[in-house]
C-alpha cells in the first residue's frame, strides 16, 4: 500500500485457541513479531490498534473439555486468564485482547453471517457426515480417527494424518472410528452451508496476484491453493459449542470455527471502541441487541471498512489458508469491508531438534519461563527474535539462548551500555559532558548512526524483524568500536576535553539505542532510559546527538543484563529430558484396551512368514513393499517400516503376519495382510520375530 494513503494500521495477532497455554512456538511465530511492528508503529506516531483475543470456539475446546471431564466454559475462563496474562507479562502490548465467547462476538458473527445469507452468498448443500451412534452425535473432524489411505498410519485424524502430513476428509479413512464411544460411526445425511469458494477464485487471484511482495512462503501456498482449484467450503457445523447459527432449521449447528475466528478480530475492535457498552436488552425476544445507530461516528469502522486503513495480519504458517483465501472470500462477499494488505505468516520454531508438542509437553511455556527466569522477558523476546522462523523452520536449543544472552546482550548491548554510564559516573560525576572539538572519528560514528534508523525502518516495515534487530545490535557494535578506538579511560590522563566528547557522542548513542531496541526490547528499554534518566523520545529522533543535553544528570548505572550461567541452562534440558522420560512410561504404559472374547482374538490368524524381496515405494518415506513367504503362498504387503529398515537389510526376516486381514489398498499396491511391529516411546518400530526359525506357516497364538 502507498505509504501517503495509509491513515491508520489494523494489526491482527492470531486468536489462540484457549485449551492450552502459549509456549515459545506461540511468541516467536506471531506474538513478538506482531508486537514489535505495533511497537514501531506508535513510535512513529501512526495510528495503530493492535488487536486480538482468545479463540474460544471449535473442536480442540470441546475435546480438551471431555479429556478433562469438565464443560468448555470451564477450559475457555482458564486458559483466557493464562494466556491473557502470559502476553501481559512479555509485553505484548495489545490495545485489546479479547475473547470470542463474548457477546459482542457472538452478535458480530452471526449478524456476518446472517448479512452473507440474506445476500444470497450460501449453497445449501445435504452430505453425509460420520454419526456416532453411541454419543448420539455428529463427528467433527477431529473426533474420528482411521488408518491414513496415503500412508497406512492407524492413527490419523479424520481432517489430517500427522504422520504423512495429508489432508483428509473423514470419509476417506479407512476403518473410521469414533473417539468418543470408540464405535464405528455411521453415515448420516446433514445440511450444512457452504462458502462457494471457486465463485471467487477470480478475484481472490486478482487480490493476491496484486501482492507479490508478500513472503514467498505466504505467497506460494496462496498460489497453490487456487491452482488447485478452490471448492465450496462448509461455513456451519453439527456441534453444539459455539455460534448459534442463525438460520430457520440450524438447531443443533454452529459456525465453523474457521468462519467466526477471524470475524473475531472485528469483534474485538468493536469491544475496544466501546461497543458493548450499547448492548440493549430486549425483554421481549430475551436477547440483547445493539442499536447500531448509537455506535459513535468514525470509531471501529475505520479500522475496517475506511481505505486508507492498512490491514495486517501476524499468523503462523498453518493459518495461511484461512486468511489468505476463506476469510478475504468471506469480506469479499460482505462487501462492507477491506482486505488485508500483508499477511506476515512465520514458519515453525522447533524446540532442540524435535517439533514442539503440546500433548508430549515438549515445549516452553511462558508462564513456566518466567518462574525460572524471573525478569528475563527481554532475553526470550531477544533470542525469540534473532531465531525467528521467518523464511523456514527454527530451532530453539537452551545452549543458544545461553550463548546469545551472553555474547550478545550482555557482552555487547550490556557492556556499552555500561561502560559508558560507568565512565560518565566516574569522570564527570553521571552528569552528560558537553560536546567539544569533533575530529574525524567522532564525525564518522555521527554519520553513521544517523544511517541507522531509516535501516531499521526499511526491515521493519517489510517485516524482517530479524534483520532489523541485527542491526539495532549494530548501533551497540558501534558504540563498542568507537570506545575502543578512542580508549578514553587512557585519554582522561592528559585530555580532558577529548574524553567529553567522546563520552558526549557515546551517551547519545546509548540514548538511540533506547529508542531504536524498544521494538524488540521494550523492558530494557526502559531500563536504559531510566538509567539515562530519559524518556519520551520517538523513531524520529532518533539518529540525532542531541537527545540528551549537556549537564543533564544519569541515574546511577545498573546492569542490564546478567550472564546466565550452565547450571540454569542444564536445569532446563533435564525438564525437558524428564518429559520426553515421562512420554516413554506414558507411551509404555499406554492403558490397556477393552477387554475381547477369546473367539476375537483367535479370528485373528497370525503366522510366522519370511521377507522374500523388498523394495521402497516410490514418493514415500515411509513405505516398503513386501513380498513374504507365508507357507500358504506368497503375497505383498505395504509396511510403514522404511524410516527403520533398509530393503536390503531385511530379506531373510522372519515376521508374525497377520494373513487374514482384509486387502487393503496402499498407494496403488494392494496389500494383503499386516505385519507385526513393536513400538518404542520414541515411535521406533521393530519386527516382532520367533526367537528361533519356525517354518513359514507356524500359527502364533
Ligand atoms: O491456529 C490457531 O490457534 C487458531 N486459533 C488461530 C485463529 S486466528 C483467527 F482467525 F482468529
Ligand atoms: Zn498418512
Amino acid at each position: 500500500m502507498d505509504n501517503s494513503k495509509i491513515k491508520r494500521y489494523t494489526v491482527t495477532a492470531a486468536l489462540p485457541y484457549t485449551n492450552g497455554p502459549v509456549h515459545i512456538g506461540h511468541l516467536a511465530g506471531v506474538y513478538l513479531p506482531a508486537d514489535t511492528y505495533v511497537r514501531y508503529l506508535r513510535s512513529n506516531k501512526r495510528d495503530v490498534k493492535f488487536i486480538c483475543g482468545s479463540d474460544e470456539n471449535g473442536v480442540p475446546i470441546t475435546l480438551k473439555a471431555k479429556k478433562e471431564g469438565v464443560t468448555p466454559q470451564v477450559i475457555v475462563d482458564k486458559y483466557h486468564k493464562i494466556i491473557g496474562d502470559s502476553f501481559k507479562e512479555f509485553g505484548v502490548s495489545f490495545d485489546i485482547y479479547h475473547r470470542t465467547s463474548s457477546l459482542t462476538h457472538h452478535q458480530t458473527a452471526s449478524n456476518f453471517f446472517e448479512t452473507l445469507y440474506k445476500k444470497g452468498v450460501f449453497t445449501e448443500e445435504v452430505t453425509e457426515q460420520y454419526y456416532d451412534e453411541k454419543a448420539q452425535t455428529f463427528l467433527a473432524d477431529r473426533y474420528i480417527t482411521g488408518t491414513c489411505p496415503k500412508c497406512g498410519n492407524e492413527n490419523a485424524y479424520g481432517d489430517q494424518c500427522e504422520n504423512c502430513g495429508t489432508t483428509l476428509n473423514a470419509t476417506d479413512l479407512i476403518n473410521p472410528k469414533s473417539t468418543l464411544s470408540g464405535e464405528k460411526p455411521v453415515r448420516r445425511e446433514t445440511k450444512n452451508w457452504f462458502l462457494p469458494l471457486d465463485k471467487y477464485e477470480e478475484r481472490l487471484r486478482t487480490y493476491i496476484e496484486g501482492h507479490k511482495e508478500w513472503r514467498p512462503n505466504v505467497y506460494g501456498q496462496c498460489q497453490s491453493w487456487l491452482n488447485a482449484g478452490l471448492q465450496p467450503r462448509a461455513m456451519t457445523r453439527d456441534l453444539d459449542w459455539g455460534v448459534k447459527v442463525p438460520v430457520k432449521g440450524a438447531d443443533g449447528k454452529v459456525l465453523y470455527v474457521w468462519f467466526d475466528a477471524p470475524i473475531g478480530y472485528i469483534s474485538a475492535t468493536k469491544e475496544l471502541f466501546g461497543y458493548a457498552s450499547l448492548d440493549v436488552w430486549n425483554p421481549k425476544l430475551e436477547e440483547y441487541y445493539i442499536n447500531p445507530k448509537e455506535v459513535e461516528k468514525g470509531s471501529w469502522e475505520n479500522y475496517w471498512k475506511d481505505e486508507g486503513t492498512k490491514l495486517v495480519h501476524f499468523i503462523g504458517k498453518d493459518n495461511i489458508v484461512f486468511h489468505c483465501i476463506i476469510f478475504p472470500a468471506m469480506l469479499m462477499a460482505h462487501g462492507d469491508y477491506i482486505l488485508a494488505d500483508n499477511v506476515p505468516a512465520n514458519e515453525f520454531l522447533n524446540l532442540e531438534g524435535q517439533k514442539i508438542s503440546t500433548s508430549k509437553n515438549w515445549a516452553v511455556w511462558l508462564n513456566e519461563y518466567l518462574k525460572e527466569f524471573k525478569d528475563k522477558q527481554d532475553v526470550l523476546r531477544y533470542v525469540l527474535t534473532a531465531t525467528a522462523p521467518e523464511t523456514k523452520d527454527n530451532d530453539f536449543t537452551w545452549k543458544d539462548f545461553q550463548a546469545r544472552n551472553n555474547n550478545e546482550l550482555v557482552a555487547i548491548l550490556g557492556n556499552f551500555i555500561n561502560r559508558v554510564t560507568v565512565l560518565t559516573q566516574k569522570y564527570f560525576g553521571g552528569k552528560v559532558p558537553s560536546l567539544m572539538t569533533i575530529t574525524d572519528i567522532d564525525q564518522q560514528v555521527i554519520d553513521e548512526l544517523a544511517a541507522f534508523p531509516g535501516k531499521i525502518s526499511a526491515s521493519i516495515e517489510n517485516y524482517r524483524f530479524r534483520e532489523a534487530l541485527s542491526e539495532v545490535m549494530n548501533v551497540a557494535r558501534l558504540g563498542n568500536k568507537y570506545l575502543a578506538d578512542t580508549e578514553p579511560w587512557k585519554v582522561i590522563k592528559t585530555d580532558e576535553d577529548r574524553v567529553r566528547t567522546i563520552l558526549y557522542i557515546s551517551l547519545q548513542i546509548a540514548a538511540n539505542i533506547g529508542i531504536l531496541v524498544e521494538p524488540f526490547l521494550p523492558f530494557t528499554a526502559d531500563k536504559l532510559m531510566k538509567m539515562l534518566n530519559h524518556g519520551g523520545h520517538l523513531w524520529d529522533d532518533a539518529g540525532s546527538i542531541n537527545l540528551l543535553h549537556s549537564g543533564h544528570q544519569l541515574n546511577e548505572p545498573v546492569l542490564l543484563f546478567d550472564k546466565i550461567e550452565d547450571d540454569a541452562v542444564q536445569a532446563q534440558v533435564d525438564k525437558l529430558n524428564q518429559s520426553k522420560a515421562d512420554n516413554a512410561v506414558q507411551t509404555a504404559t499406554e492403558p490397556a484396551k477393552e477387554n475381547i472374547q477369546f473367539e476375537q482374538f483367535s479370528a485373528i490368524d497370525i503366522r510366522v512368514a519370511t521377507i522374500i524381496a523388498a523394495e521402497k515405494v516410490e514418493k514415500t518415506k515411509k513405505l516398503l513393499k513386501l513380498t513374504l513367504d507365508t507357507g500358504i503362498d506368497q503375497r505383498t504387503v505395504v509396511s510403514g517400516i522404511a524410516e527403520f529398515y533398509s530393503p536390503e537389510a531385511i530379506v531373510g526376516q522372519q515376521v508374525s503376519l497377520i494373513v487374514n486381514l482384509a486387502p487393503r489398498e496402499i498407494k496403488g499396491i494392494v496389500s494383503q495382510g499386516m505385519i507385526l511391529m513393536s513400538e518404542d516411546a520414541d515411535g521406533k518400530l521393530a519386527f516382532v520375530s520367533p526367537v528361533q526359525k519356525h517354518t513359514n506357516g507356524s500359527v502364533i497364538k
